[in-house]
C-alpha cells in the first residue's frame, strides 16, 4: 500500500511527450471529478480533457478551474452531455466521440448515481434495464465496447491506452449464470410506499454490477492485450463530504460506514486511482484487479498475439472453464468471473444491447 504522498509523486513522475486524451464518464462529481482535476494539474492542461455527464453546470466549474496552457495549444477540456441510463443516449455519445477524436489514451468510468447505488429500491429504466445494472455495467461495456478502436489507435502510436472502471473490485463478488438481467429479482420484490422496495434485488444489483465489471475487463483485456484493463475499488469516499447514499430507507447505514470505517475525501482518492491509472506496469496493457491503494490484487498480461478461449478446451480445461477466480486457465487473485459465466454475461448482454 503506498503512502498518498507516494502515490502523489508517483503521478507527478507522469510527463508524457503527447498531450493525453482523457474521457471521464462521471467526471462532473466525485472520484471522477477529482481524477479529471488531478490529471489537469498534472500536464499543466496540456491534455484534451471530456468531462461525460448530465450536469452543465458542474461540468463548467469544474472546467473553469483547469490550468489553460499558453505556451500550447494542443489542449482542449469540454462537456458532453450524457444520461448513461439510456443506451440509445451512450451509443449516441461515442459515434460523436468516435467522429471527432483520432485517439484516446484514458477511458475513465466512475458514474452510477444514487438509483444505481440503493440498497433498497429497485425498479427498471425506459429500456427496460435494471437500475443498478445499467450505470454500474450496461453503460460502461458500451462506452468501452465502442470507444475501443480509439484507444487501439492511442496504443498504435506508441501512446498508453487503459479503461479504468471504478467500482468494487476484490470485493469478493462472483458472475453468476442466472438472471443476469435481475428480471426475476425485481418480480420478486416487495412493493412499499412509493416504489419497489427489496433488499434481495437491489443488493443483488450492487453486488452484481461490481461483479460484472470483473467479467468486462477479463472480456475486452483478452482480446485487447495491447491495452490495460482496470477495475478497482475506490474505498469508502466522502464526495464533495458527502457520504455514499444507501437509499432512504437505509440512510443511517451511511452514518454508521463513515463512523466504522475510514472514509477519505475526493482528492484523496484520486490520487490512489490516478497511481493506478498512470503505473508504469499497466502501459504494456493487461488485465488488473486493484484495491483502494491502487495496489494490485491480481493482474495477468496475455500476448499480443493472444486468442481468447472462454469455452474450456485447448489452452484450459473445461473444468477451470466454470472455476470462479480463473480467467482462460489462469488464476487470478481477486477476480469474481469464471470462464463459463463471463462468456454467457458477454452474449447475455450483446443480445440486450441489440434490442435497444
Ligand atoms: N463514494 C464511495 O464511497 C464509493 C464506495 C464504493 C464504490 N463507489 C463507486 O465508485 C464510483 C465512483 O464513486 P462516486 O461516489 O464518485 O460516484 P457517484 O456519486 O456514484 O457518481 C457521480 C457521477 O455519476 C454521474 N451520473 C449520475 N447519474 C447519471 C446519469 N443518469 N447519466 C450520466 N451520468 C450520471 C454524475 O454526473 P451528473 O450528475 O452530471 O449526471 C456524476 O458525475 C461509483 O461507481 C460508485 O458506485 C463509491
Amino acid at each position: 500500500m503506498p503512502s498518498l504522498s507516494t502515490a502523489a509523486a508517483s503521478n507527478a513522475a507522469f510527463s508524457p511527450s503527447y498531450a493525453p486524451v482523457a474521457v471521464f464518464v462521471g467526471g462532473t462529481s466525485g472520484v471522477g471529478q477529482a481524477m479529471a482535476e488531478a490529471l489537469a494539474r498534472q500536464t499543466d492542461g496540456r491534455a484534451h480533457i471530456i468531462l461525460v455527464g448530465r450536469n452543465a453546470g458542474a461540468a463548467a466549474r469544474i472546467l473553469a478551474g483547469f490550468p489553460k496552457p499558453t505556451d500550447s495549444d494542443e489542449w482542449k477540456h469540454e462537456f458532453v452531455y450524457c444520461d448513461a441510463t439510456s443506451m440509445k443516449g451512450v451509443r449516441a455519445v461515442c459515434d460523436e466521440l468516435k467522429r471527432r477524436l483520432q485517439r484516446i489514451n484514458f477511458l475513465v468510468l466512475t458514474a452510477s448515481g444514487p438509483k444505481a447505488n440503493s440498497m433498497v429500491e429497485c425498479g427498471e429504466t425506459e429500456e427496460g434495464l435494471d437500475n443498478h445494472l445499467v450505470m454500474r455495467y450496461f453503460a460502461r461495456y458500451l462506452y468501452t465496447r465502442d470507444l475501443l478502436p480509439l484507444l487501439v489507435r492511442a496504443r498504435e502510436e506508441g501512446q498508453r491506452a487503459h479503461v479504468m472502471t471504478v467500482l468494487g473490485a476484490g470485493l469478493g463478488f462472483k458472475v453468476p449464470t442466472d438472471d443476469l438481467g435481475l428480471v426475476e429479482a425485481r418480480a420478486a420484490s416487495w412493493k412499499f410506499l412509493h416504489g419497489a422496495v427489496t433488499s434481495s434485488a437491489a443488493m443483488k444489483g450492487m453486488m452484481r454490477g461490481a461483479a460484472y465489471n470483473d467479467g468486462l475487463v477479463a472480456w475486452f483485456g483478452t482480446k485487447y492485450p495491447q491495452i490495460a484493463f482496470t477495475h478497482i475499488y475506490p474505498g469508502q469516499v466522502a464526495t464533495e463530504g458527502k457520504l455514499f447514499y444507501p437509499g432512504w430507507l437505509l440512510t443511517p447505514l451511511s452514518w454508521i460506514v463513515a463512523f466504522m470505517r475510514h472514509v477519505i475525501p475526493q482528492d484523496e482518492c484520486a490520487q490512489y486511482m490516478l497511481h493506478a491509472l498512470l503505473d508504469a506496469e499497466s502501459e504494456r496493457g493487461g488485465i488488473y484487479i486493484r484495491d483502494n491503494y491502487g495496489d494490485v490484487v491480481g493482474s495477468h498480461s496475455f500476448p499480443a498475439d493472444y486468442q481468447p478461449n472462454f469455452s474450456g478446451d485447448s489452452s484450459s480445461s473445461s473444468a477451470a472453464a466454470a472455476k470462479i477466480g480463473f480467467l482462460n486457465g489462469i488464476p487470478l487473485k481477486g477476480y469474481g468471473g469464471s470462464d463459463v459465466a463471463v462468456a454467457r454475461l458477454m452474449e447475455y448482454t450483446e443480445e440486450v444491447l441489440s434490442e435497444i
